[in-house]
């Protein structure tokens, strides 16, 4: 079922907000209770669609997962068993590569599977690594895509230098490499994403982390009691909001700011946004103060703010002057083609970008508002929706529904902080 969102503009936002769990984290934080030994706890996990159906695996692999009320959920751990089913990603990325790196230590088949635009993402980045290890993997229909099968067990560990900077490729060998006979070291170039090392170490699991390699040991956790911060992703929408909106200020509570995942608050700053990090209580605040500047975002910044870009553009089409993202090739493989779909859809709200190569130049200007498709992409349903806010005229986003991937209420929270 589609649905469509229309939207006014607005004169500002204001106000505090939380915004949902970290969406990395909560898919590891159940695969990983999942592996332990008894009951673990978990608060605040992410509720949208992706993190779902990584619960759906997880209990078609026979892990008990009870929702105790709407914020707390326990999982007993233990065995994974064989599944009676396929297993279904729908559109979350994230749960298709994590999980193929525990399933390929499992001594069982498994086939995984998602929805259209899943069935369109590179998986020869995971499948490669893991077949060295040791796991059969076989495509179904088309060569380093989903759907596949994955024939696990015995496992080797391997030293691997990643080819693309990869957060999901080395939480999934590093999920791997907790199955693996020896040691299984992931050395990267460029530093992507923390979590999975930062978890492991947090719950006990051995593991070396070093610059640019992580090295990990056989195990698994005991139970664990784990609250899940929030998502800094999406407090991104409403930083840009609270920075191209005058006259805003809104404190986002208790957000996750941990390795690799604030990038996109150095932007902005360098943008001229005023955005304030509360050192103790986690939490960000932002408020208007005048109209941002161009900037050039590195290459090499790119894993940082990997799911921000879209937002980003935004900000740079509210700027003064031009705004040049370098290196953006990866954001053709995301849940739509991310660099096509920022120029189309943000670009039919008047943003003035171009594509060239890799790279994405945004003349600062004036947005009107119009019709816009998500293209099943939750982020740019969310980038437009708070590019709406700025715009000249109203603007209706189809689409809408592809937001409950990773922020159900996304809507509610926009209507409770515009004024
Ligand atoms: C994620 C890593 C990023 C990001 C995705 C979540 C993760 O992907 O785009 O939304 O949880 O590790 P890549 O690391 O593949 O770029």
């Amino acid at each position: 079922m589609t649905a469509e969102l229309e939207l006014n503009p607005s004169s500002l936002l204001t106000g505090e907000i939380n915004v949902p769990g970290d969406k990395s984290i909560s898919h590891r934080i159940l695969i990983l209770a999942s592996l332990a030994n008894g009951v673990s706890t978990i608060h605040d996990l992410n509720e949208g669609q992706d993190v779902k159906h990584t619960i759906d695996i997880l209990s078609s692999l026979g892990i008990q997962i009870t929702e105790n009320d709407s914020k707390t959920l326990t999982v007993r751990g233990g065995s994974l068993k064989e599944p009676n089913e396929n297993l279904y990603v729908g559109n979350s990325g994230t749960s298709i590569r994590l999980m193929s790196g525990i399933l390929a230590g499992m001594p069982f088949s498994t086939t995984l599977d998602g929805d259209g635009s899943i069935r369109k993402r590179p998986m020869g980045r995971i499948i490669e690594p893991l077949e060295k290890m040791g796991a059969v993997i076989e495509c179904l229909e088309n060569d380093g895509m989903a759907p596949f099968r994955i024939d696990g067990g015995d496992l080797k560990g391997i030293e691997y230098h990643m080819e693309v900077p990869s957060a999901q490729v080395k939480g999934c060998l590093m999920l791997a490499g907790l199955f693996a006979q020896g040691q299984t070291t992931i050395v990267e170039n460029v530093p992507t994403r923390a979590h999975t090392e930062e978890m492991f170490e947090e719950l006990g699991l051995e593991v070396e982390i070093n610059d640019n390699s992580v090295t990990v040991k056989p195990g698994r956790p005991d139970s664990f009691t784990y609250q899940v911060m929030g998502d800094p992703s999406q407090a991104a929408f409403w930083v840009v909001g609270a920075a191209i909106l005058e006259g805003s200020k809104v404190s986002i509570k208790n957000v996750y700011t941990g390795r690799e995942r604030t990038g996109f608050i150095d932007v902005l700053k360098r943008m001229g946004a005023d955005i304030t990090q509360d050192p103790l209580a986690n939490d960000l605040h932002v408020s208007f103060s005048g109209k941002l500047v161009g900037t050039v975002v590195e290459e090499k910044e790119i894993p940082g703010l990997i799911d921000e870009v879209p937002i980003l553009a935004v900000a740079a089409a509210c700027a003064e002057g031009e705004t040049h993202f370098k290196g953006l090739g990866e954001l053709r493989v995301k849940e739509s083609n991310r660099l096509e779909t920022i120029v189309s859809e943000i670009g039919s709200m008047g943003m003035n970008a171009e594509i060239s190569g890799d790279d994405l130049i945004v003349k600062g200007g004036k947005l009107t508002g119009g019709k816009v498709n998500s293209h099943g992409d939750h982020r740019i349903a969310m980038s437009c929706a708070v590019a709406a806010l700025v715009s000249a005229e109203p603007t209706v986003i189809s689409g809408w529904e592809a937001v409950s991937t990773s922020y159900p209420d996304f809507a509610a929270d926009l209507e409770r902080l515009r004024k």
